[in-house]
């Protein structure tokens, strides 16, 4: 008996994998399929696959070429399938020529040609229009921004707005996108905004963004205030537009991982976390010159506190700031300190002040311990009260990290359900309230925050 195997991803099944499946199975007696996995998927750089891995499952099962189908969990995977299945033949489509030439030394490789016009990708952009996004802001992470946004299929930055010409110009000119300095022609031209100014313009934008029938995926601190958050978040869905507030960690695949560790029983119950992420700047930026708005907590806190609202809720009961202050009154570090029914924590930042930072979840069974930068999750240690037994898990980060959120937040636009558990409404609108909270006690008001 022959043995033929056969991968893919088989998203938005096509004619083009009918074929490659039909002339697979023609080479042999016995055809296996390995279905690829998302996890697997956005390893690779795959993102925005539509169909769920049980509907792809499916559709390669209903074509009736398959005698077995396998799931396909990661790179190193083809070569021991070979093995174990006995299989006698290899093959992919001819976009592979070359690419799995290294299995040749256990079985033949075929590669068949690809049935010309037509694709997933093709059909995806076919079905779902190119969102083409706006940026407001030219800073930093706006420069980031632009080149995860170009490895997410289904999004294009469009353009910037920035209300400085020269700024505008500047960071059009280096991304070769479209400026504007005039927002009814931003918004006029894109279909959703990122929003990536100074933290007390994220409102207005946000309101205007949204007024205009714009998606919005808005920096952390989304805004400053408890009732602008829920605002914001009405407003949104009034409209049936996404309001997406954007923490990286929140969406990245580490992260998410240990929180499912972490909520899995596996070290208990969750007593305490401590979470603290420090990032010494230099004295005359913006962070640590900007009275109102600069300091650490409203830099750095979003991240911080991510991992305690995640695993205790938003219903603290006691909450407290202690603050380390530079020359000019900004604080350079901040501890908060979080009190609920059933644990403790802490969240530490600081920009003027270095710390270990590292995320710890203390349970009744055990703890999980992610060292820095754990807001970047790749590697995180499950330890028990045998000093000797130790779980350790890794997960890919890839580039600075915002490819996860921006293909969330597309895969939100583009299905019907809008809600985001990554981080959700109340978890937003929690991280306003306690920014809000850190500005009174701070004494920091002007007509951004009410009196
Ligand atoms: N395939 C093919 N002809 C096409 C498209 C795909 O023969 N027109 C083959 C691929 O070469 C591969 C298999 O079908 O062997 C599964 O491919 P997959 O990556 O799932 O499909 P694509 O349509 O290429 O997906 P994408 O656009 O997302 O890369």
């Amino acid at each position: 008996m022959i043995k033929v195997i056969t991968y893919g991803t088989f998203d938005l099944f096509h004619e083009g994998h009918y074929r490659l499946l039909q002339r697979a199975k023609a080479l042999g007696d016995y055809l296996i399929v390995g279905v690829t996995t998302e996890a697997y998927d956005e390893t690779r750089g795959k993102f925005n696959v539509i169909d769920s891995l049980m509907t792809r499952i499916e559709n390669v099962r209903k074509t009736g070429f398959a005698d077995e189908i396998i799931i396909e969990e990661n790179a190193g995977q083809k070569f021991s399938d070979i093995k174990k299945y006995g299989i006698d033949i290899f093959t992919v489509g001819s976009d592979w020529v070359g690419e799995f030439d290294y299995l040749k030394d256990y079985c033949q490789v075929i590669y068949l040609d690809r049935t010309k016009n037509v694709s997933s990708t093709m059909l995806r952009e076919r079905n779902r229009p190119i969102q083409r996004i706006g940026i407001i802001g030219t800073g930093r992470i706006a420069e980031r921004f632009i080149p995860e946004a170009k490895l997410v299929s289904g999004v294009s930055a469009q353009g910037v707005y920035n209300p400085h010409t020269e700024s505008a110009l500047r960071f059009a000119k280096r991304w070769e996108i479209e400026a504007y300095t005039n927002l009814e022609e931003f918004f006029s031209a894109v279909d959703v905004v990122y929003i990536a100014s100074p933290h007390e313009t994220h409102y207005g934008y946000i309101k205007a963004s949204l007024e205009h029938g714009k998606h919005v995926l808005c920096e952390k601190p989304m805004v400053l205030r408890k009732d602008q958050a829920e605002e914001v978040f009405v407003y949104a869905r009034e409209r049936g537009l996404i309001l997406f507030e954007e923490i990286k960690t929140a969406y990245c695949p580490g992260f998410n991982k240990l929180l499912g560790i972490a909520c899995s029983g596996s070290i208990g119950s969750i007593r305490n976390v401590e979470a603290c992420f420090t990032k010494l700047e230099k004295v005359n930026t913006r962070e640590l010159t900007d009275q109102t708005y600069g300091g650490s907590f409203t830099e750095l806190g979003s991240y911080v506190l991510l991992p305690i609202l995640k695993l205790f809720g938003t219903d603290f009961q006691e909450l407290r700031f202690d603050t380390i202050r530079g020359e000019n009154g900004l604080d350079l570090f901040t501890k908060t300190s979080l009190v609920y029914p059933t644990g403790v924590a802490t969240a530490t930042c600081g920009l003027g002040v270095k710390a270990d930072g590292r995320l710890l979840i203390a349970g009744t069974k055990g703890y999980i311990v992610a060292e820095a930068p754990w807001w970047k999750t790749t590697y995180f240690e499950v330890h028990y009260e045998e000093a000797n037994r130790v779980d350790r898990y890794s997960e890919i980060f890839l580039g600075d990290g915002l490819r996860y959120e921006i293909s969330n937040f597309l895969y939100m636009i583009n299905k019907s359900n809008k809600d985001n558990f990554k981080l959700t409404r109340s978890e937003s609108i929690a991280l306003a309230d306690i920014m809000e909270k850190f500005m009174k006690a701070e004494n920091r008001t002007d007509e951004n925050m009410g009196a």
